[in-house]
């Protein structure tokens, strides 16, 4: 048993998924990024640096700042020397105002009224076995992919990045990640819906363990206690989970499941869990955009990193993911249903592609593909879709404001 006065000595651990390592930094000087952005995005040319650090500052350390004062200008997403636990001088204010327009969209699972899904779904003609199937094959997606992407972002993501700003949002956009997983539990609970089932859909559905097995080589990557930025093949691997995380998890594999829910709820069908998904597809929307922030401003802070080569790979990935998500929509809907049908989504996923490639510089990957589903777009402003599921609870800003009468 510990004491707080014991030292504590980080042991080794072959594992990467428990989650339970320690935070080591390198111990290697890391090369100052030949171009510094400024505030308004533009790029100058680096700051001289007075002094080349004698060691990496550990990120998360207390005591890992030196005398000199912090000065925005020396700020770095990743590899930064600046200390990590001092907020302002601000640099990156787009990340501080993300962070605080997550804040102002705050809400709680059980806030939303589900009397009326609780009465559709236990009525025995109230829904067609398609669409019973494609509420299941949904939850069975989204119990375990929320809590795979708040694992990824506190255990992988966070410790990388040197930006205190950026890491304020990461830690709001955990919270949100352990809501959504509260509220699809929350759907799954009020349903009475076999709990075994939805939750080992991941092991059991095969449409769904090829998405999660795609995405978690990049998130154990990044979660190895042995892993460090620092090196352009290290910068690269992160850069690249980012990418995944961002533009293909949060971006791509779940709006398939989005579309199918809110489809659901514009036929007035499922309006409490359709109301759940507007809520997430806001916030996740906003983790997206965050994401691709990050990743241009790393971009633009090591250009090194962006090759031919390193495109490629992102562009072979980006096929896959289309390809994986397809697959899923395919399985979630064997015959055509509440107005859609499997090849709907194959250009609606093309759509987005393109529209993700090209928010990361990359060139989009099919020509000329348009949304099929062009009211999604006006689901992720809900200011546009007031009341539109009929229901009380729209664009609030604290939960403590709602009533039910
Ligand atoms: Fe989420
Ligand atoms: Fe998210």
């Amino acid at each position: 048993m510990l004491t707080w006065d014991d030292e504590v000595t980080p042991t080794p651990s072959k594992s990467v998924s428990s989650g339970l390592q320690s935070n080591r930094q390198p111990t290697v000087p890391i090369p100052q990024p030949a171009l510094r952005t400024l505030d308004d995005g533009a790029v100058a040319p680096a700051a001289p640096v007075a002094t080349q650090p004698a060691a990496r500052i550990p990120a998360g350390s207390a005591q890992s700042n030196s005398a000199r004062r912090v000065a925005a200008a020396d700020k770095r997403i990743i590899n930064g020397q600046t200390d990590v636990n001092q907020l302002v001088p601000f640099k990156y204010k787009w990340a501080w105002e993300k962070y605080l327009a997550t804040c102002a969209n705050h809400w709680m699972p059980q806030e939303i009224n589900m009397n009326r899904d609780i009465a559709l779904w236990k009525d025995p003609n109230g829904l067609s076995e398609d669409e019973r199937r494609i509420i299941k094959r949904n939850l069975g997606f989204f119990v375990t992919a929320d809590s795979l992407a708040a694992n990824n972002i506190v255990l992988g993501t966070y410790r990388h990045i040197t930006a205190p700003e950026c890491r304020q949002f990461l830690l709001r956009q955990a919270f949100e990640e352990a809501i959504h997983t509260h509220a699809y539990q929350y759907i799954v609970e009020s349903l009475g819906l076999d709990e075994a089932e939805i939750f080992n859909a991941y092991h059991e559905v095969q449409a769904i363990r090829d998405k999660d097995e795609f995405l978690i080589p990049f998130i154990d990557g990044i979660m190895d206690p042995a892993f460090h930025t620092g090196t352009p093949e290290a910068d690269q691997r992160l850069l690249k989970s980012l990418i995944v995380f961002a533009c293909l998890m949060e971006g791509l594999f779940f709006y398939v499941g989005f579309t199918q829910i809110l489809a659901l709820g514009r036929q007035n069908k499922m309006t409490g869990a359709a109301e759940q998904y507007q809520y997430i597809l806001r916030d996740e929307s906003m983790h997206c955009n965050f994401g691709i922030d990050l990743i241009n401003q790393i971009k633009l802070e090591n250009p090194h990193l962006w090759t031919a080569e390193f495109k490629a790979e992102i562009k072979a990935l980006f096929l896959k993911a289309v390809e994986l998500e397809y697959r899923y929509a395919e399985d979630t809907m064997p015959r055509g249903v509440l107005g859609l049908n499997a090849s709907m989504f194959k250009g609606y996923l093309r759509y987005i592609a393109n529209r993700r490639a090209t928010q990361i510089g990359l060139e989009a990957l099919f020509p000329n593909e348009e949304n099929p589903f062009p009211w999604m777009s006006e689901m992720i402003d809900l200011k546009k879709e007031r009341n539109f599921f009929e229901t009380r609870v729209i664009e609030y800003q604290t939960g403590g404001a709602l009533s039910w009468d």
